[in-house]
């Protein structure tokens, strides 16, 4: 039997979680969910898991819940950051999978991985920010992370029985739904056309860091961390049919390519059964059904965001942390309708620009980054929220 608590239930990654959980059988046991504010969903699921244990973002959240069933009150952690680590050392899970969105990830992560808990990894804002830190743990412990981001999936299965024979990774990017356009074109698009994606159905954060390509530089990020590779043996290239996620680069110039559906579920079913490898029982993907595949540059200079993260990668230290909260920052005030797309781009750029960049030592050196970045656009852009 193998225990697990779902971070992040509620939201697009976690509810693709639970549609596995929920036809498990008796091989997964749900022993603890934490959720922001959908207290409808977490109540559902509360009552389809009864073992487990719950934590939710807010006070409110949690008094709406007790509210909508009064026998939740002995299964609650609490609420806030410190409810969801107090959830993961009661519960002492054998895997915690991690679909918070955020840096508000980093800390449950390095906490299970401290208490020896494997982690399935959405959260790829941990490996941003906290990167460093996890590196500098034991093989032991790092080794407990098991990718579920679909290109990191993808590049885990390629290297296995090829690590040392590989020279380069590849991550591929669908270009998102402005994939084409110059950056002028997208100075007035909508909060909706940026949140219809092409091919993957996703959280807010997700999709709109994946329309200016953002996503694809945390994505680099996130690679050099898990696998250990250098920057300049990760590369980018456009695939507009998403279902090539990654390739490697094999000594002998040969190239193996991951292939799938543009579907979560496989890599998170990957992750709950790890090392097992299950049948998928979702549509497959069938190769006469792919017609033509192509790949195409990733021109730098055309991708700002993109550029952005890797100019913070190759700086090291503090600046991806700051990367990441100033367009957590910006997102946020892009949704509130306060600025435009290509502003989250700017706002970045200033708050990198900004940056003294610090060695990352402790999670406390992380957090200060976090924090400065969100007052130095504070200062420099007054109250952020309309709402
Ligand atoms: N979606 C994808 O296909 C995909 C693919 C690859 C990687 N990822 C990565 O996976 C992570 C999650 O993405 P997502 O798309 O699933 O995001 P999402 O749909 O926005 O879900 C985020 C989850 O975190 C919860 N949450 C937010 N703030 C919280 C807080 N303060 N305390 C407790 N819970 C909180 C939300 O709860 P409520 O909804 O209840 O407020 C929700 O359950 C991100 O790092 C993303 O980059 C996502």
């Amino acid at each position: 039997m193998k225990r697990i608590v779902l971070l992040g239930s509620t939201g697009s990654i976690g509810t693709a979680a639970v549609e596995i959980l929920e036809f498990a059988g008796d091989g997964l046991s749900v022993e603890g969910l934490v959720a922001g504010r959908n207290t409808d969903e977490l109540a559902r699921q509360l009552h389809r898991f009864p073992n487990a244990l719950f934590a939710v973002g807010d006070e409110e959240a949690h008094t709406r819940l007790l509210g909508a069933d009064g026998s939740f009150s002995v299964r609650s952690a609490g609420h806030g950051h410190e409810a969801i680590i107090e959830l993961i050392e009661r519960t002492k899970p054998d895997l915690v999978v991690n679909a918070l969105v955020g840096i508000s990830g980093l800390i449950p992560t390095l906490r299970a991985l401290e208490l020896g808990c494997s982690v399935a990894l959405a959260n790829k804002e941990t490996l941003v920010t906290g990167g460093e830190l996890i590196a500098g743990m034991s093989q032991e412990r790092s080794g407990l992370i098991i990718p579920v981001d679909s290109e990191h999936f993808s590049v885990k299965r390629c290297l296995e029985g090829y690590r040392d024979d590989t020279e380069e990774i590849v991550l591929t990017a669908s270009g998102g739904p402005f994939y084409g356009r110059r950056q002028e074109e997208l100075r007035d698009v909508s909060v909706d056309e940026v949140l219809d994606h092409p091919t993957w159905n996703m959280g807010r954060k997700v999709t709109i860091d994946s329309a200016h390509l953002l996503n694809k530089g945390l994505e680099v990020i996130e690679a050099h961390w898990l696998f250990g590779f250098p920057y300049g043996q990760i590369k980018v290239v456009i695939h507009p049919q998403s279902v090539v996620h990654a390739i490697v680069r094999l000594r002998d110039g040969s190239l193996l390519a991951h292939v799938g559906p543009a579907d979560m579920r496989l890599p998170l079913m990957s992750a709950l059964y790890y090392p097992e490898i299950c049948a998928f029982p979702w549509r497959r993907l069938e190769l006469e059904e792919l017609g033509t595949l192509e790949f195409f540059p990733l021109d730098t200079g055309r991708f700002p965001a993109f550029d952005l993260a890797i100019e913070a990668a190759g700086r090291g230290g503090t600046a991806p942390t700051v990367v990441n909260a100033a367009d957590e920052v910006a997102i946020d005030a892009f949704l509130h309708g306060r600025i435009g797309f290509l502003e989250i781009i700017e706002w970045i750029d200033e708050a990198l620009a900004a940056h003294d960049v610090a060695p990352v030592r402790t999670v406390e050196d992380v957090l200060d980054a976090d924090q400065w970045a969100r007052e130095y656009l504070l200062r420099k852009h007054g109250n952020m929220k309309t709402t």
